[in-house]
């Protein structure tokens, strides 16, 4: 049965063959089904077919001059899609199956709504064993932005998707919680005559695409910045993005919060250092890994966020990661959240 009703919610699709079966039928005629990948849940439709992904915008509120990704089971199928350049095929040889997003010249079938009429698409293929599933059994492109509201923060779980969602979103196939928990890293590496760009800082670090690409890879250099001619540069950097409702404050590493006597505050920790527990004042402490493993903080900061979300604290106090490799892709998120990006 791939019904186990809770309370008049949606269902969740099992992860079994046949909710797998069920989501690649649901998607080939044209549904929109929340699917789980390596990095956040995303909201999937046919990526050729403009009906289909009209919903996903929709469904998110999403503004139309937002471009969405494209996932594919491997270059070979993406090649029909896009044209791969030589650095692409040399990040896609290091890094695919994962958590890497390549902005490349489009072809022509693919749809102006996707790439919000840009002549590039942004293409990827996820490492998540169910989503290769679904790609395998539905033989089509999936078009998948995170499965949040339009600049909430993306979802970790398949409850997160069904909390924002609600009754919108009727198919959920649950894979359990993302192993990364954070969002691809985008690499705009489309015109071969040009140097690299990151677009937005992911799993895989600029450290690691230089490192592959023999080149240094810099970016972003804009912060959500509105370009008349172009639309926004990567939306995913507007400045206030991933955002909980409860205000955020950074804090740098291991920098104490300021007393706040008439708020009930949190602060969330990267790790517990000298195994400490007495937060100042009337301030809940929270650390995302016992030893300060920032793969781990990673997986665990969006679930983290929204529970304090809901949680009804007056500020959520972050202390950022330090600076390099996985630290700074957290510490963006962090920034967006705290509406500094
Ligand atoms: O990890 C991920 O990438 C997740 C999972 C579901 O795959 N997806 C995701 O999608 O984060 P979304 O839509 O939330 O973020 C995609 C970002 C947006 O900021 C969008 O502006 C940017 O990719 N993007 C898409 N196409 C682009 C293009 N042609 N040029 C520049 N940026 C593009
Ligand atoms: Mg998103």
């Amino acid at each position: 049965m791939l019904t186990p009703d809770t309370e008049g919610q949606p269902p969740f699709l099992p992860p079994t063959p046949a909710g797998v079966a069920r989501a690649a039928e649901l998607l080939r005629a044209g549904e929109v089904v929340a699917l789980p990948t390596e990095t956040v849940y995303g909201l999937a439709a046919h990526a050729l077919d403009e009906k289909a992904v009209r919903q996903i915008f929709s469904i998110k509120g999403r503004p139309l001059i937002d471009p969405l990704i494209v996932h594919g089971l491997d270059v070979e199928f993406l090649s029909t899609l896009a044209h791969f350049t030589p650095q692409a095929r040399e990040l896609t040889a290091a890094c695919w199956p994962g958590p890497l997003t390549l902005v490349l010249k489009k072809r022509p079938v693919v749809p102006g709504l996707i790439t919000a009429g840009r002549d590039t698409v942004a293409v990827r293929s996820p490492a998540h064993p169910l989503a290769r599933t679904v790609l395998q059994a539905c033989g089509l492109p999936l078009a998948a932005p995170s499965a949040n509201p339009f600049g909430y923060i993306s979802p970790t779980t398949a409850e997160h998707v069904r909390t924002s969602f609600g009754t919108k979103v009727p198919w959920i196939l649950d894979g359990g919680p993302c192993a990364v928990g954070l969002e691809s890293t985008i690499v705009d590496v489309s015109d071969p005559t040009r140097p690299p760009r990151l677009l937005r800082p992911g799993p895989i670090t600029a450290e690691a695409l230089a490192q592959i690409l023999g080149q240094p890879v810099h970016g972003p250099e804009s912060s959500g910045r509105i370009d008349e001619a172009q639309g926004l540069d990567a939306p995913g950097l507007l400045t206030r993005h991933y955002s909980p409702r409860t205000p955020v404050a950074l804090l740098k590493p291991a920098e104490p919060p300021p007393l706040t006597p008439d708020q009930h505050c949190a602060w969330v920790r990267m790790g517990r250092h000298n195994k400490e527990t007495t937060p100042p004042g009337d301030t809940d402490i929270f650390w995302l890994s016992e030893t300060g493993n920032l793969t781990q903080a990673a997986q665990g900061l969006y679930a983290l966020l929204r529970q304090l979300d809901e949680a009804g604290y007056a500020k959520i106090f972050c202390e950022l990661a330090p600076a390099t490799g996985l630290g700074a892709t957290l510490n963006d998120r962090l920034r967006r959240a705290a509406g500094q990006g």
